[in-house]
């Protein structure tokens, strides 16, 4: 009786094994059935769509996009031409009022290859306005301002520039007359802190600078925290553009101008004569070959004051004197050029 029982408990334990090797050995071809078939798959089967994606339908003829119905973006804005090229930190909004480019007729990256440098000057738009190089200047240098990006009128010296300059310029002054300069220090961040989106950061700093004693040395490490950060916030993005002055008080009206003229341009019939007036009146004055880069940058007295117009003397100096620009040019002539030294002994 009980060898009955030991051989029947026996075989259960036998059987339960069995069952337990076998349903692994099913997972363990049934995975390498999977995995192969995987790894066909995506070599011999084509891609393709998520249903979900192609049931959306939208509507892309110009009626459509046009119309007062159409779906926006609510709040959100276009990347900027800078991030384009670099990892912006935040986002740089076009400007919403140029005429060149509001209305689609030039890109907001205006130019392509053609021009042998398109990198060079399209990272320009943040900082310049199209008149600033399609414009024959009328002087060495030529009176520029700076133009508000949200209502293209003309404005002072950006925050963020006056700012920078304040740091370069009288730190060490700040440093030795901390009370003095605190009010103007803290006017000048606010002033940046209104204008642009930062990070956390800069606001933290702002809270710290108001509520350390002037002087001290957390005060002072701040100051330091606030130079480094600045710097990597600074370049190409100031809420403003630079214009010759002599245009500078009439661009928002022309800007408004040249939005209806496109708006005339797209109601007239293609290749007619409506069409080519038009593109003539917009065009009237503006210059199809700028002078180069070493208009600006190389070039004495050059198209540019940059310590006038905001940059810091040092930087004045750099744009001033920017052997790149040079090297640029000579690419665009065709010519053959050299690749500076960068290394080695003099
Ligand atoms: C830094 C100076 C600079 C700024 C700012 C600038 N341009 Fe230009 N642009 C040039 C130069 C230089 C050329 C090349 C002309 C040539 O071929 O010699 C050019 C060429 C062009 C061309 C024709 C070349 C092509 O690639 O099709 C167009 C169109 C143009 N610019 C539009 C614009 C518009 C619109 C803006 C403003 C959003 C603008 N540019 C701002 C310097 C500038
Ligand atoms: C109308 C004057 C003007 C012309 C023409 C011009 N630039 Fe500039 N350039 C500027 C200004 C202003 C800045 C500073 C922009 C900023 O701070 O974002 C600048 C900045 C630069 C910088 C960045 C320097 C740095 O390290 O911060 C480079 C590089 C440069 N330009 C190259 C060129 C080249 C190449 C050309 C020719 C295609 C050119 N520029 C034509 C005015 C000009």
């Amino acid at each position: 009786m009980s060898d009955t029982k030991r051989s029947l408990s026996q075989r259960l334990r036998r059987l339960v094994a069995k069952i337990y090797a076998g349903v692994l050995v099913l997972v363990l071809c049934w995975t390498g059935f999977m995995a192969v078939r995987y790894l066909i798959a995506i070599v011999t089967q084509p891609l393709t769509v998520p249903p979900a994606l192609l049931q959306t339908n939208p509507k892309l003829d110009v009626a459509s996009l046009r119309g007062p119905q159409a779906p926006r973006l609510p709040g959100l804005q276009a990347r900027a031409p800078i991030s384009h090229f670099h990892k912006g930190r935040d986002w740089r909004p076009f400007e919403p009022h140029n005429g060149c480019t509001a209305e689609g007729c030039h890109s907001p990256l205006p130019h392509s290859q053609a021009m042998k440098l398109p990198t060079f000057a399209n990272f320009h738009v943040t900082a310049l306005d199209c008149r600033a190089c399609h414009t024959k200047a009328t002087a060495q240098p030529t009176p520029m301002v700076w133009i508000n990006k949200a209502t293209s009128a003309p404005q002072g010296i950006p925050a963020i520039l006056a700012l920078t300059a304040f740091l370069s310029t009288q730190a060490q002054a700040a440093r030795e007359a901390p009370a003095e300069h605190q009010g103007k220090l803290l006017g000048l961040l606010k002033a940046v802190l209104d204008t642009h989106s930062f990070d956390p950061v800069m606001v933290d700093l702002y809270r710290l600078l108001q509520t350390v004693e002037p002087g001290s040395p957390v005060w002072r490490s701040t100051l330091d925290a606030l130079a480094q950060e600045l710097s990597s916030n600074i370049y190409g993005e100031y809420a403003a553009r630079l214009a010759p002055a002599a245009l500078a008080e009439g661009l928002a009206d022309d800007n408004e101008a040249l939005l209806k003229q496109a708006a005339d341009y797209r109601d007239a019939p293609t290749g007619s004569a409506a069409r080519k007036e038009i593109i003539k009146a917009v065009h009237e004055g503006v210059l199809a070959q700028p002078p180069g880069c070493a208009s600006c940058h190389i070039d004495k007295p050059g198209a540019v004051d940059f310590e006038a117009v905001g940059f810091t003397p040092q930087r004045s100096a750099m744009l001033h004197n920017l052997r790149l620009a040079e090297l640029m040019e000579q690419i665009r002539k065709g010519e053959k050029f050299y690749l500076p030294q960068l290394l080695g002994t003099e």
